[in-house]
């Protein structure tokens, strides 16, 4: 089989990348401190353990399939609604995104290839919420793949739905800009965090993790992020899930002056940017998406 990476606590394979081809090596790794092997089964010259459960889960019935798009659709109209609302000041209820939270988590486990068919081509007007729902599904799987209640499930994925809710307060003619941004431009998009942290503190019930997570996820652990620019330990668990989740869907997303990156180019970038990323959460996301690949 082919190995992408192979992550130990301790000390890392100084070759991450190589087809393992004998008993012994596969011996080597498995008596290894290593947490986890992100094994590539498209370069893979054999069946791989659990392969075929991942393309098992790739041909989703239709009537699911058509069942999850028009519950994600729902979803991407009720977050538009609800963010809208917070844009023109209105009164805003935490509680009432939990229904939109939880359709996301079964949508998300019954057909999460559907998520990520119909958030990868994102249109101008509706780029912001659609990000949201794929940000918030990747991270529902993310959170229940890493040991996670429902519970914690549920508010992790609420959290995503409005990790970008600052971004609503940002002038069109930055955020749509077809191009590279001035430093000036980007001075102005990296306040959205701490926008959308100022706002949702204002209504009453709004989770410790969900500011956290809307203030924190461009946070990076050499400490080179923003707004507070935390480091290591600095930056908790829930952050670090929704900054891998976060990227990768910018990576993956289509846009009209870039083609966008494959799964697998993206996974394999941040791997390789361990001072930015959490490392493990990167793998587990890589794992997760060879089972939920559309393509
Ligand atoms: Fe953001």
């Amino acid at each position: 089989m082919f190995v992408e990476a192979v992550m130990c606590p301790e000390t890392e394979f100084a070759k991450r990348r190589f087809l393992l081809t004998s008993e012994q090596d596969l011996r080597a790794i498995v008596a290894s401190s290593a947490e986890t092997v992100l094994v590539n089964t498209a370069r893979s010259q054999v069946a791989v353990d659990g392969a075929d459960a991942g393309k098992a889960q790739k041909s989703v019935d239709p009537v699911v399939a058509t069942r999850t798009r028009t519950a994600i659709t729902n979803n991407i109209n009720a977050l538009g609604d609800t963010l809208d609302m917070i844009r023109q000041g209105e009164a805003f209820d935490f509680d009432a995104l939990q229904p939109a939270a939880a359709s996301l988590v079964d949508s998300v486990t019954e057909a999460p290839a559907v998520l990520l068919q119909m958030t990868r081509l994102k249109s101008k007007d509706q780029g912001t919420f659609v990000h949201c729902i794929a940000v918030a599904g990747l991270m529902a799987r993310l959170a229940d793949e890493t040991g996670s209640d429902s519970d914690t499930v549920q508010l992790l994925t609420t959290a995503g739905l409005l990790h970008d809710l600052g971004k609503l307060f940002i002038p069109d003619a930055i955020l749509k800009k077809q191009g590279e941004l001035t430093d000036a431009e980007r001075r102005i998009i990296r306040t959205h965090p701490q926008i959308g942290f100022d706002i949702l503190k204002r209504y009453p019930g709004v989770p410790q993790v969900v500011l956290d997570v809307c203030r924190l996820h461009h946070e990076a652990l050499d400490g080179s992020g923003y707004p507070l620019g935390l480091s290591g330990d600095e930056i908790g668990p829930f952050v670090r899930l929704s900054t891998v989740c976060d990227v990768f869907d910018a990576l993956t997303t289509v846009r009209p002056y870039k083609r966008a990156w494959t799964q697998e180019q993206a996974i394999h970038w941040m791997f390789d940017r361990g001072h930015l990323f959490d490392r493990k959460m990167v793998l587990t996301l890589g794992r997760l998406l060879d089972a939920m690949d559309p393509q």
